[in-house]
């Protein structure tokens, strides 16, 4: 066999004993290797977030989310149609208001017709059987780029803005939005969006709660898709978590299950694997993670660079998720991912 190989050169060197334990055996042939395998990714992993803008047969790509674009409602259908024929179970849908319908307060996020609501009717219309995940946070909508209202001092004040957020998951919810994904990371809001959607007659709508949502420097690429950007002053540290903090993490999931949470997110995703351990580790809740824009932006420009093979690159990533412990995964590479694994 190939262990008995010498080179002539070697043939005087001896070890003091041969390995009783042979972990390579089990990896020497691919058949071996798929019988082994502890984990599995499947399209089924996935949930992909689109973004929607205003008009009809629009794609508009987002130059620093390189073959990511903007799609009007129509071009959005047929998207969701790519995904749910690739296996994909679930869309995380994020709108680009147009800019004469954002205000301080974000009330656009209330508005029974806004693209979002559009974008859910459609969807839900021509594909019924795909999922719909909708993001609650005023940032889509305010002129700030903040994800809650202002005080005069410009803090986001959370009890109010909490107001604001129950109004937008109910107006989601009854456009037909499936999963209320609140990512605004303010106080209470999970307990508060729970007992609205009760009381309202969504008794099955579920909430997945960004419970440890980092403020982190990887989401610019997708402040340019909701033309956020350039709106932002500041950060949003006083809300979003520390990355320096990990059991605070736990205390925000422990908050947020015990408030109603049926699934929790950490977000973003590779940087933060230790957190989704920890979570996996201490909870009995399925876990999520966001490999958010930057990641996606990240992978994208080592590619480009020459630095590794992308689609072993989009495939080694994703499965981290599930080694780490995740239910699933949102990720702009989805569609990509799913048709891969589907060969
Ligand atoms: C909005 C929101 C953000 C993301 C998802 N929802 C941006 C932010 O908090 O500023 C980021 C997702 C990504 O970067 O892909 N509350």
């Amino acid at each position: 066999g190939p262990e008995q190989a010498y080179p002539a050169a070697m043939s005087h060197i001896h070890a003091a004993a041969y390995p009783a334990l042979r972990l390579r055996r089990t990896r020497a042939t691919g058949w071996s290797r798929a019988m082994h395998a502890e984990n599995r990714l499947s399209p089924a992993d996935f949930i992909w977030p689109l973004f929607v803008t205003e008009g009809r047969d629009v794609s508009e790509p987002i130059a620093s989310l390189p073959g990511v674009s903007r799609w009007s409602v129509d071009l959005a259908v047929a998207r969701a149609r790519e995904a749910a024929a690739a296996g994909i179970p679930c869309l995380a849908l994020f709108p680009n208001t147009q800019a004469d319908r954002r205000s301080d307060d974000g009330a656009e996020a209330l508005n029974p017709d806004n693209l979002m609501c559009q974008a859910i009717r459609a969807i839900k219309d021509a594909v019924p059987d795909i999922g719909l995940l909708t993001d609650v946070a005023l940032d889509p909508y305010t002129v700030h780029g903040q994800d809650g209202l202002l005080d005069e001092a410009g803090y986001v004040v959370n009890d109010a803005t909490v107001d604001m957020l129950v109004g937008q998951a109910l107006n989601q919810a009854a456009a037909g939005a499936d999963i209320i994904a609140p990512s605004d990371m303010m106080d209470g809001r999970i307990g508060a969006i729970r007992e609205a959607l009760e009381t309202e007659g969504h008794a099955n709508v579920q909430i997945m709660a960004y419970a440890a949502k980092y403020a982190s420097a990887f989401y610019g690429p997708f402040r340019d898709a909701v033309s956020s950007r350039g709106l932002l002053k500041g950060d949003k540290k006083n809300y979003q978590m520390d990355p320096a903090n990990s059991d605070e993490a736990l205390r925000e999931v422990a908050l947020d299950i015990a408030e109603g949470a049926d699934s929790v997110m950490v977000k973003p995703g590779l940087p933060y694997l230790d957190i989704v351990a920890r979570v996996k580790a201490n909870f009995n809740v399925p876990v999520f993670a966001y490999q958010v824009s930057g990641e996606y932006a990240m992978i994208e420009a080592a590619a480009a660079a020459g630095a590794g093979e992308r689609d072993a690159l989009v495939l080694e990533t994703l499965m981290a998720f599930k080694r780490a412990g995740c239910a699933g995964v949102l990720t702009y590479h989805a569609l990509h991912a799913a048709r891969l694994l589907n060969g």
